[in-house]
């Protein structure tokens, strides 16, 4: 089965009205680029007109975070019914920085999928050692957990974003065999719990990606793509990151 790259882009909390000639850009180069999925997921405040000035294109627009009710009393919180209504079609949950700034725990994480799929928007699920779990031996313990505690049961229709906490916004990353070791360990994983429908499901690598290592992390086996932070705010970077697929 060959399963269609993507590149998706979290812009974290960065990004003002000025910054949507940066998506204008990635609109632009997108169509130079055929063979890849391209998602950029701004801030809650821009994706309405992110989602407008990508209309047509083949960048989809994707949110950061939701929460799992569909509506009610919860200050500052934003469905992912809401969400979708922004021009949303996915959204990021259980990042490594809401699961350590705001205690989400591998069941917060499962509702927030489940609510995406209740809105009809694909969650990007993240999981990630530490360095210390890492140092310890039990890096594929801990992703195991995170990824039987936070997948939704009931479809394949996730993405997964396996993102090592200590390659996060430091420029340090896994040598390609730990990420071949890892990504084999993910894919192993689903296809014991899902059979077969594993094979659909997109596993991307994060954590520093950049134009200059994209190559030696992106052709990685069982590497569908990439999500993106700090490189993802250029276009320039973020194509080039993208251009791996030409
Ligand atoms: P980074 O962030 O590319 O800046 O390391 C990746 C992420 O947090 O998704």
């Amino acid at each position: 089965m060959t399963r269609r790259p993507l590149v998706a882009g979290n812009w974290k909390m960065n990004g003002l009205s000025a910054s949507i000639g940066e998506l204008e850009r990635i609109v632009a180069g997108a169509r130079m680029l055929a063979n890849v999925d391209l998602m950029v997921c701004p801030p809650a405040t821009l994706l309405a007109r992110f989602a407008g000035a990508a209309r047509g294109s083949h960048v989809a627009i994707g949110a950061q975070d939701c929460h799992a009710q569909p509506c009610g009393a919860y200050t500052g919180d934003i469905a992912a019914e809401m969400l979708k209504d922004a021009g949303a079609s996915a959204v990021i949950v259980g990042h490594s920085e809401r699961r350590q700034l705001h205690d989400e725990s591998d069941a917060t994480v499962r509702a927030k999928a489940l609510a995406a799929r209740r809105a009809g928007l694909t969650a990007i699920v993240c999981v990630g050692e530490t360095r210390n779990e890492r140092d310890a031996g039990r890096a594929h313990e801990v992703v195991g957990a995170q990824l039987e505690g936070s997948l939704p049961d009931g479809g394949h229709d996730f993405i997964i974003a396996y993102e090592p906490v200590w390659a996060i916004g430091t420029g340090v990353t896994p040598t390609p065999d730990d990420v071949r070791g890892m990504h084999g360990f993910v894919r192993a994983r689903l296809a014991a719990r899902f059979g077969q429908m594993a094979e659909a499901i997109r596993i991307l690598y994060g954590g520093s990606v950049k134009p200059s290592n994209a190559k030696e992390l992106l052709t990685v086996e069982q590497v569908d793509g990439a999500l993106v932070g700090g490189a993802s705010l250029k276009a320039d970077e973020f194509l080039a990151i993208a251009g791996v697929y030409r």
